[in-house]
């Protein structure tokens, strides 16, 4: 479904969102030292370029994970630009065979960088062909069919991969076990989202006093992408409720009209503790039921909704399903029945 949230983490993909993507552009740093936390993540490509700069080679294949809106894609860019190498990007899903793939990979130059975001959704014959073109720069392709089919072993550039997934889980091992570098991208700390937000802010020329940047960070889902968004929808606010500058008091009435709480949650995350609350008693519930319940995607619920409600500690993925826990509870002002038992 796509209804026009604020929280939602996902890229922007409908074509009234031009303007978002070009949000998206203006604001992604272009090198590490504008690439505001990840620190660990930082400190290793630094050392991963530095050694492959001095060896004259291109880096290790990189596969970065986590959900939407923290920062894979801009991290493939910087990595780019602090290597000094060209990047082509592509997607999962738009290699349809494994001859794309080849004319993808035969059009690279030495040191090029080819991103494949959403690299889990990657057809089976196209990452068979990128096992080989990952491990040993070769290609192997096959001519032809039947008992004179014979096949044909190009050599490639020394190329990098950079895969991006918002679940690894999905990522079948072999495919997985050939990149070099494998990192989890985190949650922001919400002082990092403050720093981004100020960033932004004057790239966009936006006037915002600290505890206003504070107060947004503080609801940004501790992700920078919805951090970006939720300062443009308050300076939209500003601009047409006040004098454009945004202090603490405009803040809380914009996030007021937004519908955004404390925590960040927007309507569609309510609905969901409500549905598993009020439906289920507090859980388990099945991720299934819970698709059905909510009118979301089952694979909305599980990248984009439940890795921010696991961190903030209001929601537990249990084998049995879903779970809310008691702070959920405090936090949505309500009671489970007597008969819950994991509270009991
Ligand atoms: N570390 C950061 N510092 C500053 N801005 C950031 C940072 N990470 C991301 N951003 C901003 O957030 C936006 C979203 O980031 P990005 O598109 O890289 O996320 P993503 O992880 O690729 O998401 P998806 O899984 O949806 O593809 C970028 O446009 C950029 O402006
Ligand atoms: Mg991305």
């Amino acid at each position: 479904m796509a209804i026009d949230r604020i929280v939602n983490t996902t890229a922007a993909a409908s074509d009234d969102d031009v303007a978002e993507q070009e949000l998206e552009i203006t604001l992604r740093p272009h090198d590490f030292d504008n690439y505001i936390g990840q620190e660990r993540l930082k400190k290793n490509l630094k050392l991963a370029i530095r050694a492959a700069t001095k060896r004259g080679e291109p880096i290790d294949h990189v596969l970065l994970y986590g959900p939407p809106g923290l920062g894979k894609t801009t991290m493939a860019t910087v990595i780019a630009n602090e290597m000094g190498a060209q990047i082509r990007v592509t997607s999962g899903p738009a290699i349809e065979r494994a001859g794309d793939l080849a004319s993808l990979l035969t059009n690279l130059q030495d040191g090029d960088i080819l991103f494949i975001d959403e690299i889990h959704r990657l057809h089976r014959s196209v990452e068979e062909v990128l096992y080989s073109a990952m491990e040993d720069f070769k290609l192997d392709i096959m001519l032809g069919k039947g008992p004179s089919a014979r096949s044909l072993r190009l050599d490639l550039p020394k190329f990098t991969i950079i895969g991006a997934t918002t679940r690894t889980g999905a990522l079948a091992a072999p495919l997985r076990d050939r990149f070099g570098i494998i990192h989890r991208l985190e949650f922001y700390e919400p002082d990092e989202i403050r720093k981004i937000i100020k960033r932004a802010a004057g790239i966009l020329k936006v006037k915002i006093d600290d505890p206003a940047a504070g107060l947004l960070a503080q609801r940004a889902r501790l992700t920078p992408r919805i951090a970006n968004r939720l300062l443009k929808r308050v300076r939209d606010y500003a601009d047409v409720n006040g004098d454009g500058i945004i202090d603490t008091d405009l803040a809380h009435k914009a996030l007021g009209l937004l519908e955004i709480d404390e925590l960040g949650l927007d309507p569609a995350d309510r609905l969901i503790l409500n549905v598993i609350m009020e439906h289920h008693n507090g859980g388990p519930v099945g991720v299934e039921t819970l698709a059905a319940l909510t009118s979301e995607e089952r694979s909305t619920i599980e990248d984009f909704y439940e890795p921010y409600l696991m961190q903030i500690g209001l929601l537990e993925r249990t084998p049995r399903g879903r779970k809310v826990t008691l702070r959920a509870w405090q936090h949505m002002g309500k009671k489970p029945t007597s008969t819950q038992p994991s509270l009991l």
